[in-house]
């Protein structure tokens, strides 16, 4: 790594390393690359197995590295993209090869800046990030929380993570507990329920190649209706395909009948839970 003062704006980027190019780690690679944030020849990656690291090299010209203490030797940024549950054995080896002034972006769900900070007792920016998988897309909703001594980066991260979709900002804690259930964990929601909603169409007769389409068709016009109208409350959008006592009014009646609101409560306030216990470390499997 060179000596040069911490990068501070986009414009100042140097190199960013990704240790782990899987899911996540390969969808911020396209959206910064794509979205033209940083040249591919500032990117350096490295990834357990070398199939995924090739094709991140062939897809985007990033460069592969072979060992991580070698990217936290060239990158200012260093972005941890490993699951959760492998992040303490993959950090504590090469912990004492950060330096002070290097930038660590953790993806780990449920990995707390405090649990960072342990585990890196030598960097001082240390900030989260919580995507979830429309980053694929770029249509992620993406959340980042900031460590007490990376409070300058907040336009650095906007600009970092802008390609990947929509960028929020939330303080570690409730904030971030409810931006990594309802929008992290949020597209799992979507599907359990656009399954239901296939299956009922499948059981009234339509082939399964058909009821998917007018599923997720009926998801994204819906979705892209709310887009159109940003101005507009959900609830007046609802209100444009019910006519009292008509087909709609009787469905959504018999939904608030069985309570599905406090349902779909109670299923977030439960996944809150998880991650609260992951992020104390008293998760059992
Ligand atoms: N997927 C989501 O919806 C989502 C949402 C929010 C946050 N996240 C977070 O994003 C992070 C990554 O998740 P993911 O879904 O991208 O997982 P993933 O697809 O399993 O990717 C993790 C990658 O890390 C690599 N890896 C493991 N040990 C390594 C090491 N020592 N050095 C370098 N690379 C190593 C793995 O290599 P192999 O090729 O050997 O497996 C794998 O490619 C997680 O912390 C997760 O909590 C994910």
């Amino acid at each position: 790594m060179t000596n040069d003062s911490t990068p501070n704006t986009p414009r100042e980027w140097r190199k960013i390393g990704f240790i782990g190019t899987g899911h996540m780690g390969q969808a911020l690679i396209q959206a910064l690359v794509e979205g033209g944030r940083v040249s591919p020849a500032k990117i350096f990656a490295t990834n357990r197995s070398p199939g995924k690291l090739k094709k991140v090299q062939e897809l985007f010209g990033v460069t592969p590295l072979a060992t991580n203490e070698e990217l936290i030797d060239k990158c200012e940024i260093v972005i941890i993209a490993v699951k959760p549950q492998d992040l303490t054995s993959v950090i504590e080896p090469i912990a004492s090869t950060f330096l002070p002034n290097q930038i660590v972006i953790s993806l780990a769900a449920g990995f707390s800046l405090r649990s960072l900070q342990k585990l890196l007792p030598k960097v001082k920016a240390l900030i989260r990030v919580m995507p979830n998988t429309p980053a694929t897309i770029r249509k992620a909703v993406v959340g980042y929380c900031l460590g007490p001594e990376a409070s300058a980066y907040g336009p650095m991260m906007e600009d970092l993570l802008s390609p990947m979709g929509l960028v929020v900002h939330a303080p570690e804690g409730e904030l971030f507990e409810a931006l990594t259930v309802g929008c992290g964990s949020g597209p799992g929601f979507i599907f359990e329920l656009m399954q239901y909603w296939q299956e009922w169409i499948e059981e009234h007769g339509f082939e399964p190649e058909i009821a998917r389409q007018m599923v997720v068709q009926t998801f994204l016009g819906a979705a892209q209706l709310a887009v159109r109208a940003e101005d507009t409350p959900l609830h007046d959008l609802q209100e444009r395909v019910v006519s009292k006592k008509g087909v709609t009014a009787a469905g959504l009646q018999s939904m608030r009948e069985l309570e599905i609101e406090r349902a779909l409560r109670y299923s977030f306030e439960k996944a809150v839970l998880r991650d609260q216990e992951i992020s104390r470390g008293t998760a059992k499997d």
